[in-house]
């Protein structure tokens, strides 16, 4: 019998446009053998419907005006029903899900809160769970998390209430510039800004906290930014790292996904023994924060060959010429070898 997976796309997050091409890669390469893929997509408002019309018009963002295509849905928290609640012209109508696969990036999809619907339900989620969902979402106590287990993190200062100015500037004045001023929640580098100077501070404040209620403010970590895909569960499968490349002030969303000045090197530029040192701190970073399934670990790594942690991304882009991916084809595994792969830590014969 043939599993139904549930493929979630699009998102109530600023990374909804990323969601969608991810989406249609994932779709494109699941073993249409083993397994039923149903696209589920939320609109940017949070609607939900069952899609059942091209993958085109998921890549072209036009899904949700395809009337015919579309069902309003839902993930039924009732364990029951263990799937999806369909509005069709007869009434309700239920699926069986033998998975969910949350392909959104950001808020509410890749924060634990989806995963926890999921849970709820009683049906396996593929990748993170709650905990190191929301854990890696959180910089600041995947931070403290991380730098517990024994990897350096930036040196940085939180702020869980908007502070005064005089505030401001008393807790950041030991940190040495530049500096990074951050949501504390976001993702692709939104609400993010990078200050040469301490004045610049209540300006980069403002902004991040236009995009959450909290904030960090980290020192800048000279060097470049390695990363390094882990895949599995109690056994792990890791790519090779990757490095990013940078000819400007910093990777923000616009370079992210037009790489004008930023150049990803795969595999990274580096010799055996520090490749070796950085994979081992991804394992060590993905446990800490107990993940599962996959994520992609991003850390720096310093002119002295320090490695210091900057974030997990738990749903990290992919696309077929996403980091993920890539980082995994170099040790051997094809785009759809990972997607089936992946599914099936959740769902053995
Ligand atoms: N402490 C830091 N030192 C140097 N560069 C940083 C630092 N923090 C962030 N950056 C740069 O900013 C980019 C975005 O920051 P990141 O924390 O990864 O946010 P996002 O979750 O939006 O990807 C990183 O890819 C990196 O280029
Ligand atoms: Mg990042």
């Amino acid at each position: 019998m043939k599993k139904n997976i549930a493929v979630l796309f699009g998102g109530c997050s600023s990374e909804y446009p990323i969601s969608l091409k991810s989406a249609c890669s994932v779709l494109e390469s699941i073993d249409s053998s083993k397994y039923d893929a149903i696209p589920v997509g939320i609109t940017r408002d949070g609607q939900w419907f069952r899609f059942s019309g091209d993958l085109g018009e998921i890549a072209g963002d036009t899904w949700h005006q395809d009337r015919l295509h579309l069902k309003p849905a839902f993930l039924s928290p009732d364990r029951s029903v263990h799937g999806l609640g369909e509005i069709t012209e007869k009434g309700l109508r239920f699926t069986w899900i033998d998975a969910v696969f949350p392909v959104l990036h950001g808020k509410n999809g890749e924060d634990g809160t989806i995963q926890g619907l999921a849970e709820l339900a009683g049906i396996p989620v593929i990748g993170c769970g709650v905990l190191a969902s929301a854990l890696s979402m959180d910089k600041h106590r995947a931070h403290q998390i991380v730098s517990l287990a024994g990897v350096r993190v930036p040196r940085s200062v939180y702020f869980d209430h908007r502070p005064s100015e005089s505030e401001l500037f008393t807790a950041c004045k030991d940190l040495r510039c530049p500096l990074f001023v951050k949501p504390l929640r976001a993702g692709s580098s939104f609400g993010i800004t990078k200050i040469a100077e301490l004045k610049q501070l209540p300006e980069a404040a403002e902004e991040a906290f236009r995009h959450d209620s909290q904030i960090l403010i980290e020192e800048n970590i000279d060097g470049f930014e390695v990363g390094c895909a882990v895949l599995g569960n109690d056994v792990l499968t890791l790519g090779r790292v990757d490095e990013v490349e940078l000819d400007t002030w910093f990777f923000d969303y616009e370079e992210k996904y037009t790489q004008q000045h930023a150049k990803i090197h795969m595999p990274a530029r580096i010799d055996a023994d520090t490749e070796r040192k950085v994979q081992d701190a991804a394992v060590k970073i993905y446990r800490a924060l107990d993940c599962k399934g996959f994520a992609r670990i991003d850390m720096f790594l310093t002119p002295e060959n320090d490695i210091v942690f900057n974030e997990v991304n738990t749903i990290p882009g992919c696309t077929s010429l996403s980091r993920y991916p890539k980082m995994l084809a170099g040790v051997g595994l094809s785009y759809s070898d990972v997607i089936n792969r992946l599914i099936g830590l959740e769902l053995p014969k």
